[in-house]
């Protein structure tokens, strides 16, 4: 699709992925839709957004929470007219041995990573459908496709994403809904406890790669999907 005046939610947008997407996206044209907790940092990027000539709602709260998923989703429906994509990218890992991980940590990553993808998905649908076009574009990790010692939580978490995705693919096709996944290797946001740009994190992607990654899926022609798409830094061995 022509970014130009499209509409677009994108979940966990106050930093690292979300964040640099939003600004790709604005500068491409869309209108958008910005989901994350943290108030001051949505606010800050939407006058950015706004200092640049763009549109940007924002909605603060989890994506872990029904009624607020539903109320965003209506409320960017209702400001902008349509719901033309959703970014799932909202996500966090908690790296432990499985016999040290609590029955809250192993909750709050499900309700992030699985159920908030799950949610979003659900209510952006039906307007998705009464249009008979949509793109849910679904933010996973290349350990959707691999696991290593100490990732048992968030990589079962990422499959769960995955299959969801993928089974979601095979329903929406045929209402003219593209599903597409990306599995992503190493990144420099603050997803690893560390500030974006630590000289630790110098080799791995960047947020502006993903950030282009996902705007190159999401420009597609209407008769092209990506289904998948795997991408790594250089330095990291797949
Ligand atoms: N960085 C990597 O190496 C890497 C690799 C593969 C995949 N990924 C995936 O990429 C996605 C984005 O991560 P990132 O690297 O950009 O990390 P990040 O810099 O830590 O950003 C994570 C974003 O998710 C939001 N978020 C977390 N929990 C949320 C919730 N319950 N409700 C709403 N928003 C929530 C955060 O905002 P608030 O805290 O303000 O809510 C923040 O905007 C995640 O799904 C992650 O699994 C990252």
């Amino acid at each position: 699709m022509n970014l130009s005046g499209s509409v677009v939610l994108i979940t966990g947008a106050s930093k690292g992925i979300g964040k640099a997407l939003a600004i790709t996206l604005s500068k491409a044209g869309a209108h958008l839709a910005l989901v994350a907790r943290s108030e001051q940092e949505l606010k800050a990027l939407q006058e950015e957004i706004q200092a640049l000539g763009g549109k940007a709602e924002i909605y603060v709260g989890s994506v872990a929470d029904e009624v607020f998923v539903k109320a965003s989703v209506q409320a960017t429906v209702q400001v902008y007219g349509k719901l033309d994509a959703v970014v799932n990218n909202a996500g966090f890992g908690v790296f432990k041995q499985a016999s040290d991980i609590s029955v809250q940590e192993w909750d709050e990553i499900y309700e992030t990573n699985v159920k908030g993808t799950f949610l979003f998905c659900r209510e952006a649908l039906p307007h998705m459908k009464q249009a008979s076009k949509g793109h849910l574009v679904n933010i996973a990790s290349d350990v959707a496709k691999r696991v290593f010692d100490g990732g048992s939580l968030y990589c079962s978490s990422k499959y769960a994403q995955d299959a969801f995705s993928m089974a979601l693919r095979k329903e929406v096709r045929k209402d003219g809904i593209k599903v597409s996944v990306v599995y992503s290797g190493l990144v420099d946001t603050y997803f690893h406890q560390r500030t974006q740009g630590d000289p630790h994190q110098a080799k791995y992607l960047s947020a502006q790669d993903m950030a282009d990654t996902i705007a190159y899926i999401l420009a597609a022609p209407d008769h092209v999907v990506i289904d998948e798409l795997m991408i790594h830094p250089m330095a990291q061995e797949y």
